[in-house]
């Protein structure tokens, strides 16, 4: 999708090439009853009707008025412009509208439009728009191609922040795509294909390692999980280099399983088809890369996904089964189906090489997140404080939200084995947590954080679909990277260089640090 950005009144906005216009309306916007401009008059007769309510989310559906070029307006009320509430102005929008076939549409933000809105409102809509169509023989393709996004002032910020969203949407729908195709039409080695593809300009890098490569390197927790697998399993490794070589990299972990039956500990019938969702990690990766090579921040970014299926067979890793990690740490697999964290700490391990700034990985890696979650904030698990407060004020800026779960040693009581040094499964009791404590054993040369995305990566149910998260939280985080740089660089010494880098791109949604929260702490 292509977004345009322009500075225009409300009644130029109306007289704007496009088949519809959404208008954006804050609550603290009052229309004037005697206004020339039609829309402004319209709204203030239907407010004193007792039609229509300045309220979040609440729709307004004008056609066909002296003055506006386009057959159809929509005002949609914004409230307080928080957030979620412009992400329900802009959903009830676009329930009014999506009858229609429209190519292009205008969007016009009311009010003191903020980059941090704007990039709300349009990624909103492009969410609200979105259609999977690729194994549907008649598919209803989705028409809208152009958004014409226009605000009453005008300001580099707010440029920048529809230059992100596109770039984010890119992104975003990407990963989208990849978790919603079926398994069979999304295999590690169609994953390794993507990447290859994504990972193809100037500055990218891509390397692919198959079952040999793994075997060689002693991954031996991943190749447990693969054994089972008719299908071979890849090991993705995407570069990015925006930044000097002497910048230590962010390294992101993408949990790739295609598709988890549980293996032998074979999980239950009913909603299986989801765990085809259990690559959305891996998804979100590929997302970010997306996004990254739309954008070019000053940055550099490792993408490590391992990719394999989860299966049952003669030859499959069988409960009790102990294997040996990268790490040299020996692992009894007492439960099949509890295989993310195998393939992770492997990944975990590799990316130590790389020297990073932080690890974060992202996995769909527990039904007992949305349990403690929902759907609502995804789960963030992290060993070092500032890691875990940027990460949640990304989650904060971009809407895309997290919650910080806790890592007391304690919880690590429960994956003792008495055959080898851990196990990969702990009680029931703060499943999430004990996931986290196995993956915490892989992390310790290095700033770590872990995104559990199992209940925020799709929605279930009639409108059951990949959400493209986290790849807004990620990308929010390093576009706030890019535009503050690294104190140190790859060997730990203070660097001085790059000062001239530190005004690029991310600055026009990072806001103000000082509001980092610590949700539970406050
Ligand atoms: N991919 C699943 C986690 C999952 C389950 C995500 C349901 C979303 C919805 C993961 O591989 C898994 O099976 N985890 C087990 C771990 C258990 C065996 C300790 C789980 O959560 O049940
Ligand atoms: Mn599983
Ligand atoms: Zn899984």
């Amino acid at each position: 999708m292509n977004f345009e950005f322009q500075k225009l009144s409300l009644s130029h906005a109306m007289t704007a090439s496009v088949d519809a216009l959404v208008v954006l309306w804050p609550s603290l916007v009052q229309p004037d009853a005697k206004a020339v401009e039609p829309v402004t008059r319209l709204v203030a007769q239907a407010i004193a009707h007792g039609d229509f309510e300045l309220k979040a989310g609440a729709v307004l559906s004008l056609y066909s008025q002296p003055g506006m070029a386009t057959r159809h307006v929509v005002v949609a009320c914004s409230a307080d412009n928080l957030p979620g509430q412009i992400r329900s102005a802009m959903q009830a929008a676009w329930g009014a509208l999506k009858a229609s076939k429209i190519k292009r549409l205008g969007v016009h933000v009311l009010g003191e439009a903020t980059a941090q809105g704007l990039q709300m409102a349009l990624s909103s809509l492009a969410d609200a728009s979105y259609t999977y169509t690729t194994t549907l023989s008649k598919p209803k393709a989705r028409t809208l191609k152009h958004v014409q996004v226009s605000t009453t002032h005008d300001s580099a910020e707010l440029r920048l922040a529809v230059v992100h969203a596109q770039a984010l949407v890119a992104g975003v729908e990407l990963a989208k795509e990849w978790a919603n195709r079926p398994a069979n039409h999304a295999t590690p080695t169609h994953l390794a294909e993507t990447a290859k593809t994504i990972a193809s300009g100037r500055a990218f890098k891509c390397e692919v390692l198959g079952p040999k490569e793994v075997a060689k390197l002693g991954m031996g927790a991943f190749m447990a999980v693969a054994q089972g697998a008719a299908e071979p399993l890849r090991f993705i490794v995407m570069r990015y280099n925006g930044a000097a070589a002497s910048q230590a990299p962010v390294v992101l972990v993408g949990k790739g399983i295609t598709f988890d039956t549980g293996g032998i500990s074979l999980k239950p019938a009913p909603e299986m088809d989801e765990m085809k969702y259990d690559m959305g990690g891996a998804a979100s990766v590929l997302g970010v890369f997306k996004a990254l090579s739309e954008l070019k921040p000053h940055i550099n970014v490792v993408g490590l996904i391992p990719a394999t299926e989860n299966m049952p067979d003669g030859l499959a890793v069988k409960p009790g089964d102990v294997v040996t990690s990268m790490s040299g740490q020996t692992i009894e697999i007492l439960n099949t189906d509890a295989e993310g964290r195998l393939v992770l700490c492997d990944a975990l391990t590799y990316a130590e090489r790389f020297k990073p700034r932080a690890v974060i990985d992202i996995a769909t890696l527990t039904g007992a997140c949305v349990i403690a979650l929902g759907a609502v904030r995804t789960g963030l698990f992290s060993s070092d404080d500032t890691l875990a407060i940027q990460l949640q004020q990304a989650g904060e800026t971009s809407g895309d939200t997290c919650w910080r779960m806790p890592l007391d040693d304690d919880y690590a009581e429960g994956l003792k084995s008495r055959f080898a040094d851990v196990a990969n499964v702990a009680g029931r009791a703060a499943g999430s947590v004990t996931a986290a404590k196995f993956l915490q054993r892989f992390t310790k040369s290095f700033a770590w954080a872990h995104l559990d995305i199992a209940g925020t990566a799709w929605r279930s149910g009639a409108a059951k679909g990949s959400t493209g998260r986290p790849v807004g939280l990620l990308l929010q985080y390093l576009l706030s990277l890019s535009a503050a740089p690294s104190a140190m660089q790859a060997d730990g010494k203070p660097k001085d260089e790059d000062k001239s880098k530190a005004k690029t791109s991310g600055k026009a949604i990072v806001k103000d640090k000082s509001k980092a929260r610590t949700p539970g702490k406050s």
